[in-house]
């Protein structure tokens, strides 16, 4: 293999400071969380009973698919639940809109995991034993192989009805494949494109509830976990459609903003609708009368009448939900940790905090395209070009100090140099086949003068050779998510490592909304990234590990002519990942890793900053929460924990519901929040 070199610089990675996760999950079979069948009868809570009554609402057994998904009681940590109470998150983001598929982001933190349902799922895998490990059923209620394998046919729920009644099935799966991935002039929010699923691959509908994949692999298993949240959540074709630039008079973003976040009582297949925004101030989601899942007993879920999320930011979620005012945070700005195990640690304490494995990550990244992608003036070209060059890597990985990067962020046991690639600790992960370059300015220096950077001015900044942009200081722009403190204290770090190394770095710190755009459309030299779940689980995004398709990789995409000016090693990155979307043989995949990590940290197809862990806080009224749930793993902790299924019991209930006694839109009662 060429681009594995023979040991000569780099070292393993330190050890990471010792901290154990604060609880294990009880591993389990997919069949015991979960299955579909119809139940003798049905329930919902008398309120809802009530808009039946007065001949609102259809009955619940004729809003429900006719084998719905039921939830075990045995993997329910507390037992089957109440009806009543609300959750209260915090967020830092704000939506664009409702068209998730069509590009519009609604602000994270879960708003679109409680509203857009997907074809898989993946949150709960956490608590699957490894060797069965595979995506559960969500919309997709069973499938199969063909024979050879290049075929995969998927009963959808049968019956299940969006939340304004209107029915759910194929024609909203194509509609989500035809006219939203495979039309690339869509970038649906999660970053679906049609590589994301492998080259060449067709889907067809067979019938209103079956529909069948085509793939150029014998039984690719992995792209089920493409169908998974982000990728495969397909959207109300009966209102999207009319406003695709396909069959309107529409451009690609006014389809994008035809539902804006004012536009209520947006049709959901999720267990939440929303029905009131408050632009900085909140969004308030209530259940969805039609939602597909239920308990043993046949009790509709979700059991939650209510979530909202408060539009402010993402370290007021730790605060207030440490205080009590909100009732659910990811714990993963370490700026908030030492302060927030304080405080947990009281008796009075309102939220319980929990941490998991280290699995939230920076890296920077070096934008790779050499051709064009992004549009490059003539000065970022010149930084691409850099980029391109191993030497020019090496200095900078070398001028990097993580240590003091990470204690910039806290002191203590979480946070821990991290190489790049694959985080230490995750399955995946092997130690030997990680290259880590330490802090050494020495050799950072060398490198750059290798790569033909001198400081001919003077200034403190070194130059372009005469002859590559005009030979003037090299100064780079890095793109960083404003919304976060994390973000910009590592990046306002790196910044100031780099000037001791003699190179400029201007901040382009721009809202998490924007961000996307500017990654995907690669108007970048540098950014800093906090890291998907593939570089975690590595069966999840896996096709996002190389620029394996023009459009699947992070930092490295097709440029204007429509190719990828690929380099050796990322050309042995991308044999080596689709080896391992080919392969179904364990030990195999494991050394493809091996192999990939090797290649990944000697070459700097990145470079990583730092990883911790991160801890989830969750206020105690709240029962069913699964032993081990981390804030990330295949996919954030509002999937993990199964939102649906979380109860307040009778006795710890508020009268926190800010809409009471109201269901979204209901046929024939107008639009907007109504009351009994
Ligand atoms: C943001 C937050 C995460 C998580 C996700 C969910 O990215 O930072 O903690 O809540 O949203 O989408």
């Amino acid at each position: 293999m060429s681009a594995v070199f023979a040991q000569t610089e780099w070292t393993t990675p330190p050890d990471p400071p010792e901290f154990a996760a604060q609880s294990e999950p009880v591993f389990v079979s997919g069949s015991d969380i979960q299955e579909y069948k119809a139940l003798p009868e049905y329930h919902e809570p008398d309120f809802v009973k009530a808009f039946v009554d007065a001949g609102k609402l259809p009955p619940v057994a004729e809003r429900l698919p006719k084998e719905p998904l039921v939830f075990k009681t045995p993997n329910m940590p507390d037992g089957m639940g109440v009806y009543g109470d609300t959750m209260r998150h915090v967020i830092g983001g704000r939506p664009d809109g409702w068209n998730y598929i069509g590009g519009a982001t609604q602000g994270w933190g879960g708003i679109d995991i409680g509203m857009y349902e997907c074809l898989t799922r993946t949150g709960p895998l956490f608590q699957v034993k490894a060797d069965e490990l595979e995506p559960l059923p969500n919309l997709a209620k069973s499938w199969e192989w063909s024979e050879d394998g290049h075929e995969l046919t998927m009963h959808l729920i049968e019956g299940a009805k969006w939340s304004d009644g209107e029915p759910f099935g194929a024609d909203d799966v194509m509609f989500y494949w035809e006219d939203n991935v495979l039309d690339t002039n869509v970038a649906p929010t999660g970053g679906a494109t049609p590589e994301s699923f492998g080259e060449g691959t067709t889907l067809e509908k067979i019938d209103d509830a079956t529909v069948k994949w085509t793939f150029k692999q014998a039984k690719p298993t992995q792209f089920l976990y493409a169908m998974a949240y982000g990728t495969f959540c397909p959207g109300p074709a009966h209102i999207l459609k009319p406003q695709h630039p396909k069959y309107s008079e529409n451009n690609y973003d006014q389809y994008k903003n035809a539902f804006p976040p004012e536009f209520l009582n947006f049709p959901v297949m999720g267990a939440w609708v929303p029905v009131e925004y408050r632009p900085d101030d909140v969004i308030v989601l209530r259940r969805n009368p039609y939602y597909w899942k239920v308990d043993e007993n046949g009790n509709q879920l979700p059991y939650l009448n209510e979530v909202s999320y408060r539009l402010s930011t993402w370290a007021d979620r730790d605060v207030q939900t440490i205080a009590g005012t909100a009732d659910f945070s990811n714990l993963e700005q370490p700026e908030n940790f030492v302060e927030s195990l304080r405080r947990a640690a009281e008796e009075t304490a309102p939220a319980r905090l929990q941490f998991g494995a280290r699995t939230i990550g920076y890296t920077l990244y070096p934008n790779l395209s050499g051709n064009g992608w992004g549009e490059p003036n003539e000065l970022s070209q010149a930084v691409r070009e850099l980029n391109r060059n191993i030497d020019f890597r090496k200095a900078i990985t070398y001028a990097i100090d993580r240590k003091s990067l990470g204690e910039s962020l806290v002191k203590g046991p979480f946070t821990t140099p991290y190489p790049g690639g694959l985080y230490a600790g995750t399955s995946f992960y092997d130690k030997d086949s990680t290259a880590f370059f330490g802090y050494d300015m020495d050799k950072a220096k060398e490198y750059l003068a290798k790569a033909g950077l001198e400081d001919t001015d003077g200034n403190g900044v070194v130059n372009f050779p005469s002859g590559t942009a005009g030979g003037q200081d090299v100064q780079i722009t890095m793109l960083v998510n404003a919304d976060y403190t994390t973000d910009k204290s590592l990046a306002e770090g790196v910044l100031a490592q780099m000037e001791a190394l003699g190179i400029r770095v201007i901040l382009d710190t721009v809202s998490g909304n924007s961000l996307a755009e500017y990654q995907q459309g690669g108007k970048y030299d540098w950014a800093i990234l906090r890291n998907g779940s593939d570089l975690v689980s590595v069966v999840q995004g896996t096709a996002g590990l190389a620029p394996v398709g023009p459009r699947t990789a992070f930092s490295h995409r097709a440029g204007t002519d429509g190719t990828l000016d690929l380099m050796p090693f990322e050309q042995e990155m991308v044999d080596t990942v689709n080896k391992f979307i080919a392969s179904a043989d364990n030990a195999e995949r494991a050394d493809l890793m091996k192999t990939y990590q090797q290649i990944y940290t000697q070459n700097l197809y990145a470079i990583g900053l730092t990883q911790y862990p991160g801890a989830l806080l969750i206020n105690k009224r709240f029962a069913n929460i699964p032993a081990g749930a981390p804030i990330f793993q295949f996919n954030w902790a509002e999937d993990n924990v199964i939102r649906e299924r979380l109860y307040v019991p009778a006795d710890k209930q508020t009268t926190n519901e800010l809409h009471p006694n109201t269901l979204p839109n209901t046929p024939g009662v107008g639009n907007g929040p109504i009351s009994n």
